[in-house]
């Protein structure tokens, strides 16, 4: 059992809540993960550790209601308990020393950036770009500033920031000045887009994968993702990797096996109330 002590809403999809989870906090890094099972019935899902804070054994994550289980986490309030939390999970992301790395943060990936982008903070030059749908889906922009030496925010609709997506700036950046790393979280579509951008101008590219993920600690195989042409397991292989060699379509089609299901599920569980 996990307490809930802050839970707060970000945007009307988007909820952020600080759990208490000692001895995960005591360990995680950031780019690690916990498998969240939200009641005894529910399904396993894995989310970023957006922050956390050793002293107070509390870790932070952030998610976006996309189905049933992540719409059954968001009905939880504060002083509730999630019923299990198991982590830090994954790879710790690999920080650099003296680089200029452009963080990229899509909608609810800019939570899962932060932490790599705090850290990396300290010995190197760091420029983020942080993108949402609209003006009221964008989070966390004062954390993002307070850990960048540049910020950049897009709005797909121009409501807030510069209207368009962000590999629009990425571009220009890589135009203007010498970058040695991107590192790009958020829908798949986008980590593919990011990738695309960055290739020819021969950057090294870091993409934090989100497949299906079940047991989260290798034996399941239900993260399997291909890069460079090999299996790998996003949850202890990952789920960082070299965004120049990951099939993004394949994860992509992955992701989409279960869609009637899911649908069906979140369709129930919105009409059961
Ligand atoms: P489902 O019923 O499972 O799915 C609803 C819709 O989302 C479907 O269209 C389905 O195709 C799609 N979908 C299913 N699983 C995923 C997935 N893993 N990624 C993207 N789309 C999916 N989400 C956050 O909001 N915050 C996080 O910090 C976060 N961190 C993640 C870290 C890792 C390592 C991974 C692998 C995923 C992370 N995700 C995060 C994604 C999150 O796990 C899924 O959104 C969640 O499992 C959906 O569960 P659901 O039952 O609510 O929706
Ligand atoms: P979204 O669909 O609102 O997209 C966010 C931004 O991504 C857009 O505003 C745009 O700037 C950019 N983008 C989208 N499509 C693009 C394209 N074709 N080309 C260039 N840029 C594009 O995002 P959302 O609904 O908040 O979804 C967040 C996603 O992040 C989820 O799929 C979730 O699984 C993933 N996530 C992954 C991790 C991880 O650790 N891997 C952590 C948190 C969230
Ligand atoms: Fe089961 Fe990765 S989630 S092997």
């Amino acid at each position: 059992m996990a307490r809930i002590l802050e839970k707060t809403e970000l945007a009307p999809d988007i909820k952020e809540m600080v759990v208490d989870a000692p001895l995960i906090a005591r360990k995680a890094e950031p780019g690690q993960f916990v498998i969240v099972v939200v009641d005894d019935k529910g399904e396993r899902i894995p989310l970023t550790i957006a922050d956390f804070d050793r002293e107070k054994g509390t870790i932070t994550i952030v998610f976006l209601e996309i189905g049933k289980t992540t719409m059954k986490l968001g009905r939880l309030n504060a002083g509730e308990e999630i019923a299990h939390l198991t982590g830090p999970l994954g790879n710790p992301s690999e920080i650099p020393e003296d680089e200029t790395i452009v963080f990229v943060g899509g909608g609810v990936g800019t939570a899962a950036v932060y932490p790599i982008a705090r850290k990396a903070k300290k010995s190197n030059e760091i420029i983020s770009i942080i993108g949402a749908r609209t003006k009221d889906a964008l989070i966390w922009e004062d954390r993002m500033r307070s850990v960048s030496d540049e910020l950049i925010v897009t709005t797909d609709d121009g409501s807030y920031g510069r209207k368009g997506v962000v590999t629009e700036p990425l571009k220009e950046l890589l135009e203007e000045k010498k970058v040695d790393r991107v590192v790009a979280i958020g829908p798949a579509i986008m980590m593919k887009f990011v990738a695309l951008t960055t290739k020819p101008y021969g950057v090294k590219t870091i993409a934090s994968l989100n497949p299906i993920m079940v047991d989260g600690s290798g034996m399941c195989g239900a993260c399997r993702v291909q890069v460079g042409g090999v299996t790998k397991f996003a949850c202890v292989d990952g789920p960082e990797f070299d965004a120049h060699e990951v099939d993004f379509d394949l994860l992509m089609k992955r992701l989409s096996t279960y869609r009637e299901e899911e649908e069906l599920a979140k369709k129930l569980f919105v009409e059961g109330g």
